[in-house]
């Protein structure tokens, strides 16, 4: 068998947990990452991301379970030993060394023949030759995190990891800089997996996003899906906005549940929802959801509220509304008409969408 090091393939977890004392920072997690892949882990402060990280990387040994590349288990083998670098929110570059040392560091302590040229094409990859002959301080957090990129993927691993890489940027360098994490991976090919806790971040980088909660992965696919088709309340609230109402389920009507709301009766695609009787949480995205000053006809899913707010955005116009159910909504207009539907704070106004854009999870967060 090859060793760690030359292992190929997919990145699985299998029933992963890691615990510390009594507390479990990382409950049987099962993953599968196909090779080439860029993939996000996207979850709240503390959900288990950085383990999870640490626990591929070889910086922390899962407590059961195990991880594999390929058919190889790395279980257990030291992070050396691993095809698998990392990239931290801080990047920790050498300061008395060059931008082009820096990054020949790795080949060279591994006495590369070639390792000058591996350090010119990784800057080159990443936009930095011009900066080659600098030393850290003199660049800024944004060029010092390229240069950590380059360190990286310089060893040309099997898997890249990247925890909150871009944490420390500005929001307008943040976003350059995701635009070009994703051309990079794309050019270099290599199964790259993003820690963030920047749903926006992990929906626009990843091929597939994995949202954790307390150490678990409460769902995992490709980021339209997920926002169109959120399996629980956690991830409909986490990934985007959602508006939604408490309803308990009364029967069906062809393809649809029927949800009453204190009074308002609601329909559910039965594919779009996770509960089948008793109480469900509906929900709708805030863009799915049209507003009238007067109730339209047909549509079925109507509910009359009272409008809290009303800011133009320009491309759309954004409305808070307050619902019979003490809950307020969210929906934005596309502003295609020149003379919109002038609202005011205090005005009654008809929400409606289509049912089949609507979806139900479990009222209650187990
Ligand atoms: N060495 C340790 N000893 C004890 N508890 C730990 C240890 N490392 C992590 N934890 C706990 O495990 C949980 C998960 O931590 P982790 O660093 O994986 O979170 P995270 O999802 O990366 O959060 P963040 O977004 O804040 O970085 C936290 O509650 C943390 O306090
Ligand atoms: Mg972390």
């Amino acid at each position: 068998m090859a060793g760690f090091k030359e292992a190929q393939g997919d990145l699985r977890l299998e029933s992963v947990t890691k615990t510390f004392g009594d507390f479990v920072a990382v409950d049987d997690i099962d993953l599968h990452v196909p090779r080439g892949s860029f993939f996000a882990l996207l979850g709240p402060s503390g959900c288990g991301k950085t383990t999870t990280l640490r626990m591929i990387a070889g910086l922390e040994q899962p407590t059961s379970g195990r991880v594999l590349i390929g058919d190889t288990d790395l279980t257990g083998s030291r992070p050396y030993e691993r095809p698998v670098n990392t990239v931290f929110q801080s990047y920790a570059l050498f300061p008395h060394l060059t931008i082009r040392d820096n990054v020949a560091f790795g080949p060279k302590r591994r006495k590369a023949a070639d390792a000058a040229t591996l350090a010119a094409d990784a800057l080159e990859l990443v936009q930095m030759t011009q900066f080659a002959g600098r030393k850290p301080a003199q660049l800024s957090g944004g060029q010092q995190q390229r240069v950590a990129l380059a360190r990286a993927l310089v060893n040309h691993p099997e898997v890249l990891l990247l925890d909150e890489p871009l944490g420390a940027l500005d929001l307008k360098l943040r976003r350059e800089m995701q635009v070009e994490l994703k051309r990079i991976q794309t050019e270099v090919g290599l199964t790259f997996i993003h820690v963030t806790h920047d749903q926006e971040e992990a929906m626009t980088m990843a091929d597939t996003v994995a949202v954790m909660n307390k150490g678990t992965i409460e769902q995992l696919g490709a980021p339209a899906d997920l926002y169109d088709l959120p399996r629980t309340r956690f991830v409909a609230n986490f990934l985007g906005q959602a508006n939604t109402g408490v309803g308990a389920i009364e029967g069906t009507d062809g393809d649809h549940l029927v949800a009453d709301v204190l009074g308002t009766k609601v329909r559910i695609n039965k594919a779009r929802s996770q509960v089948h009787d008793g109480n469900v949480l509906f929900g709708v995205r805030p863009e799915k959801v049209q507003v009238s000053r007067t109730k339209p006809d047909g549509v079925g899913n109507d509910v009359k509220g009272v409008v809290r707010d009303v800011s133009f955005l320009g491309v759309a116009t954004s409305y808070l509304v307050d619902m019979p159910s003490g809950t307020t909504w969210s929906c934005y207009e596309q502003n295609l008409d020149v003379d919109p539907i002038d609202l005011r704070p205090g005005d009654e106004v008809w929400l409606t969408w289509n049912p089949g854009h609507a979806f139900g999870v479990a009222a209650e967060d187990q």
